[in-house]
């Protein structure tokens, strides 16, 4: 079931994500929810927070942009409860875009490499080391577990341009071809 994307102006999205227990609650059907959602909408990653769930789950299909990346050739999983544990590497600079802020984008500065502890849906534990753009995407799904945005992580001066976009946006002034919800 494909469910509503939450915009930019919804308290979740600033919220901290808790851990879940394997007893969460129909967290099979929430899973394919979270990936048919995400396809539906052509996002190459969904965090729950987006779907109003406050939970540290997200996840990633980077298999569209394989023809660019090989490494992303099998990058389509879940991760629950997922904590980066280091960064390095040189910072790259990428033009990023949200489905929870449609029709913005921005360069976002991030570490090139990450590892990272979580378990799968079958509650495995992990640990791995993502690079490129797989570290990439895993950084930015992983900012909204803790509440943080792309345009959070542009420069003051950008920020500052931002502003007044970012209230439209909140207020339904975007179109998208997804289901969306605003903050009430
Ligand atoms: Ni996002």
């Amino acid at each position: 079931m494909v469910r509503p994307v939450y915009i930019y102006g919804s308290p979740v999205l600033r919220k901290v994500a808790q851990d879940i227990t394997p007893d969460y609650p129909n967290l099979d059907s929430l899973i394919s929810d979270m990936f048919e959602t995400m396809e539906q909408s052509d996002g190459i990653g969904l965090a729950a927070p987006q779907i109003g769930l406050s939970i540290r789950l997200f996840v990633v299909d980077g298999t569209p942009l394989a023809e660019d990346d090989p490494n992303l050739k099998d990058f389509r999983r879940v991760f629950i409860n997922a904590h980066i544990t280091e960064r390095g590497g040189e910072k790259t600079i990428y033009n990023e875009g949200c489905l929870s802020i449609p029709g913005l984008h921005e360069d976002v500065e991030r570490e090139s490499t990450i590892k990272i502890r979580y378990v799968d849906r079958n509650f495995v534990e992990h640990e791995e080391v993502y690079s490129g753009m797989a570290a990439r995407i895993i950084q930015h799904e992983y900012d909204h577990l803790d509440g943080i945005l792309f345009t959070d992580r542009v420069s003051p001066i950008r920020k500052q341009l931002l502003r007044a976009k970012l209230n439209a946006i909140a207020k339904g002034k975007f179109s998208a071809s997804y289901k969306y919800r605003l903050a009430k």
